[in-house]
């Protein structure tokens, strides 16, 4: 198992580290090609990325990327779209080419159409130099819930009601108003990238953290596949590392 664990003991070191991650993979190749996250947990890394870019330090002009997923239903428009999300809290503000952004369009009237070709763009683009993902507190990474197919590629999922409960404080805690499908790049997909990141923070991640990543690979706990990747780094802070036993 290549699994390299970095724990951070301040929100701030956390945040530095998985954006000094993304920086390193935008420089060392000539057309870097990320796999982006939504959700709470990237905001921050999001909100420092912007800071390094308007200081000069960084440029995303040669960046394509791909978002994990997307809501079925929802229009960009909607603030809690994916495609809001990440226009407000990092394509609008840095210089990656509108051209080489890429999310599945949970908007189409044939869901499985968005999929082919979105999977079409992964496919032209080749490989995935770095995929930075987040973690449900089912494990499902993506949107893949427990029992995606590992091999499987960007697909309609059926939410489950607890990834509907944990997302339903972006929904003004209406559960009526979370989407049931989204759109996500699949378990093969993600299993692809030359380099996986996996984000965590707070205790309320450190069970599935521990299952994920010191219980049996198994389709049931997708983040678990992971460990079969050669090349993941999984950045978590004390909370979310407080029921992972020593090495
Ligand atoms: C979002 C995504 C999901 C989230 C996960 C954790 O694009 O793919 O897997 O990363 O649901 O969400 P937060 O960070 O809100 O706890």
């Amino acid at each position: 198992m290549s699994i390299k664990f970095d724990v951070r003991t301040s929100p701030q070191a956390w945040t530095q580290a998985a954006a000094d991650i993304v920086c390193q993979t935008v420089r060392d190749n000539e057309r870097p090609v990320l796999v982006l996250p939504t959700g709470g947990t990237p905001v921050p890394m999001y909100a420092e990325l912007v800071r390094r870019y308007r200081a000069g330090e960084i440029s995303f002009q040669k960046v394509t990327s791909f978002n994990l997923d997307e809501y079925v239903g929802l229009e960009r428009s909607h603030p809690e779209s994916y495609y809001s999300f990440m226009h407000r809290n990092f394509f609008d503000a840095v210089d990656v080419p509108a051209e080489n952004i890429h999310l599945p369009d949970g908007r189409s009237a044939h869901p499985d159409e968005a999929c082919a070709a979105y999977n079409a763009m992964l496919d032209e683009v080749g490989a995935v130099d770095l995929a930075v993902l987040g973690i449900g507190h089912n494990g499902h990474i993506g949107f893949n819930e427990p029992g995606a197919d590992p091999a499987g590629r960007t697909h309609c999922e059926t939410l489950s009601l607890q990834t509907r409960q944990a997302n339903a404080r972006f929904f003004e805690d209406d559960l009526d108003k979370v989407p049931t499908h989204a759109l996500t790049m699949g378990l093969g997909d993600i299993l692809k990238a030359k380099k996986i990141l996996l984000l965590a923070n707070g205790e309320a991640k450190a069970a599935i953290i521990r299952k994920a990543f010191q219980g049996p690979v198994t389709r049931e706990v997708p983040c678990s596949l992971l460990q079969n990747h050669p090349n993941v780094v999984v950045l978590l802070d004390e909370g979310a590392a407080s029921l992972l036993e020593k090495a």
